[in-house]
């Protein structure tokens, strides 16, 4: 596997802390759990395989040749996930899941530049991830692509359906290689602890330095339901 910087490796999973605040999650709504340190929610696994039956990283490479970076990868499960489809996988986090390489600020600018040289940034051929909430959705995006432009590569982020409906957002999309939504089929779930229906539909959002056109919006089926010879749609 190519490591985009010295000493960044998709470490073992372990046993995984999740430690409780006070405050309900703003993004999840009043669901009745804690919310939790860095928005440490994690993906369940199918949510990324609708984005790897969607999206060839690869453009037409070797899959293991293509290295995907997860940059806030929590568990690894979204990790494990894409490295499970064949491409070469590198996992960073700024907390410790127990996964990947922990306390690197993805939006550290200092941390960037010392560690992820204009080298490294063209052999990363896509940054994806499920980043924290909030404002720092805006900020991951803006990094991300800002990373994966010199290196035409892309960039895929999970975030809340409705959120390119946000004006502060439409930039990220008419000014930058937005490539496609691709809209999950069913609600996520993030807590075991939640037993109620999930209150918030999901989308992947993808950008393509090297191919932002035409837009499309995918609606997605169950990636379990579909052949695995089924190859991706963009
Ligand atoms: C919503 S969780 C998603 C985790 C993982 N991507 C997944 O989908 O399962 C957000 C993750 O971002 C990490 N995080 C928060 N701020 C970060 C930062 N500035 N740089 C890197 N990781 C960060 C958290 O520790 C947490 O693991």
């Amino acid at each position: 596997m190519n490591a985009p910087f010295p000493g960044m490796v998709v470490a073992v999973p372990a046993a995984v802390r999740q430690p409780r605040a006070a405050r309900k999650s703003a993004s999840h709504g009043e669901a009745g759990y804690a919310r939790r340190p860095h928005d440490a929610y994690f993906t369940e696994p199918w949510v990324t395989r609708v984005l790897l039956q969607a999206i060839d990283f690869a453009s037409g490479s070797a899959r293991g040749d293509t290295v995907i970076w997860e940059p806030a990868c929590g568990d690894g499960r979204m990790a494990r996930e894409i490295e499970a489809a064949g491409y070469a996988v590198v996992a960073s986090d700024i907390a410790d899941w127990g996964y990947g390489r922990p306390g690197f600020d993805f939006l550290g600018a200092a941390a960037l530049d010392a560690r992820l040289g204009a080298g490294a940034r063209r052999e990363v051929a896509a940054i994806v991830t499920n980043p924290p909430f909030g404002d720092q959705t805006v900020l991951f995006a803006r990094r991300a692509l800002e990373l994966m432009r010199p290196g035409g590569g892309k960039v895929a982020l999970l975030q809340r359906h409705e959120w390119d409906a946000a004006a502060e957002r439409h930039t990220l999309m008419d000014r930058h290689p937005f490539r496609c939504k691709i809209v999950l089929p069913r609600r996520p779930r993030w807590s075991d602890e939640d037993k109620a229906s999930p209150r918030f539909p999901y989308a992947w959002y993808v950008w393509d330095w090297a191919c932002p056109m035409p837009q499309a919006t995918l609606y997605m089926p169950n990636p379990d339901a579909l052949p695995k010879a089924l190859g991706s749609l963009l």
